[in-house]
């Protein structure tokens, strides 16, 4: 088999990479280690930046998700005794949109089926060779359990925090790395439940920071701080509420419950690998690059990255001209820190550790950003996203 691209993992980032790759005439093979139905259920992100949006409806996947995905014009921060709106439209003139990870993968998946390139589910052993030459190649095993060999121009490594293309390029030794683990870990649900709030409410409490989103008007989706060692089974439905009403609690309202459908423990870390490129692989979204989630910027990163990647491979592969390749690593990873830093900001802001020394700092951050516009207007500007080459 042989391609011009070859794409390694179908989440958002390979898919959509795929997409705007096809859309400029450059051949490309997606192949992914999971069944179609697992990617389709996968349930992670839900806040997408205006950018991602604008980046969608030009590969025309915009119907649906202005159909059904929800426009909202804010946040609400809260903290004790104080529920604030931060108006985006006012402070920085964008909104964002709710429209869950799993419906971009859906809406990507059934474009890639209707006559797109090939899109190979339940590969198995992928293996990458002679990323330092023009001609690399990837060994896999097809779904029949075939051996197959695809020959590229280029490989693009999307294949997310565990698959085997970051380590390639940690292999040259020229990279490096950055972590933290952060002390805390998420405890997500998804329920039946009508949301009790237009927007977002990202609320700090003393027992632990929350986080009301939702999908649709009649999914709600809650997240919970949690200690990283907590086992989903010690949670109960009615003590996951119970927690929830304590940590959302504000006088002349209340949270709506219902059945819940999903819930699970993410753990929170932050990690960058640089540099995004070694040879001819190129690396974008969680393969190089992880954030916790408060900042709501894992899924729109990774269309940011894959959105500068597929312009450089463009003029690569018909111009022959190596200019965005070589500064698509620099590029990225400029944007790449500035999310780092946004997803800490909101992370440590939000979250309850430290002492009591610590909780007053994080409070008195909090009524600077819902008293001072310049300090909103910051937030907001990078909430709803930054112009892609910033
Ligand atoms: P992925 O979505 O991870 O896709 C990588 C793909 O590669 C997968 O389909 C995988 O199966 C495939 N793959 C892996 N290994 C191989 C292999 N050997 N061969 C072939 N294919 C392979 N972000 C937020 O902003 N908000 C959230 O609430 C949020 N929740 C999350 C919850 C979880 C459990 C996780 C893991 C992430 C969450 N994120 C969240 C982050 C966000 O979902 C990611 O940033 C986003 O999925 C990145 O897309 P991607 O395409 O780079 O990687
Ligand atoms: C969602 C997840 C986030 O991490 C976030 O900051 C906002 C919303 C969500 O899953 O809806």
């Amino acid at each position: 088999m042989r391609t011009q691209v070859g794409i390694i993992g179908a989440g958002p980032a390979g898919l959509l990479l795929s997409r705007l790759l096809t859309l400029q005439g450059i051949d490309n093979v997606v192949l992914e280690s999971r069944s179609r139905e697992y990617v389709e259920a996968r349930i992670r992100a839900g806040i997408l930046e205006q950018h991602t949006v604008d980046t969608l409806t030009d590969v025309g996947l915009g119907d649906r998700l202005r159909r059904e995905g929800l426009e909202h014009s804010g946040i609400y921060l809260q903290y004790p005794g104080t529920r604030h709106k931060l108006d985006f439209p006012e402070l920085c003139g964008r909104t964002v949109w709710v429209y869950g990870q799993t419906e971009v993968t859906k809406d990507l998946i059934a474009a890639q089926l209707d006559g797109g390139p090939p899109l190979l589910f339940d590969v198995s052993g992928v293996v990458l060779q002679d990323v330092d030459t023009q001609h690399p190649r990837i060994h896999f095993t097809d779904a029949d359990g075939t051996p197959q060999v695809l020959e590229c121009a280029v490989i693009a490594g999307t294949d997310g925090f565990h698959g085997p293309s970051r380590p390639v390029v940690q292999q040259a030794r020229a990279g490096r790395v950055w972590e933290r683990t952060y002390p805390y870990a998420w405890l997500g649900i998804l329920a039946d439940a009508a949301p009790a709030t237009d927007e977002l409410i990202y609320s700090w409490h003393p027992d632990g920071f929350a986080l009301y989103s939702m999908r649709s008007p009649k999914v709600s989706r809650l997240y919970l701080q949690v200690d990283p060692s907590e086992k989903i089974e010690d949670w109960s439905d009615d003590r996951i509420w119970a927690n929830l009403a304590t940590r959302f609690a504000l006088d002349g309202w209340e949270i709506s419950t219902g059945t819940i459908t999903e819930k699970s423990v993410l753990p929170m870390r932050s990690f960058v690998s640089a540099p995004m490129r070694r040879g001819r692989l190129f690396l974008a979204g969680d393969a190089a690059h992880i954030v916790p989630p408060t900042g709501a910027k894992g899924l729109n990163l990774a269309v940011a990255d894959v959105t500068l990647l597929a312009s450089a491979l463009v003029r690569l592969l018909t111009e022959q001209r190596s200019d965005l390749v070589d500064s698509y690593s620099d590029r990225a990873l400029a944007r790449v820190w500035r999310c780092t830093h946004f997803s800490w900001y909101m992370t440590s802001m939000l979250h309850r550790s430290g002492d009591d020394f610590d909780a007053e700092l994080q409070l008195s951050q909090l009524r600077r950003v819902c008293s001072s516009e310049p300090a909103a207007r910051e937030l907001a500007e990078n909430y709803t996203g930054l112009p892609l080459d910033a």
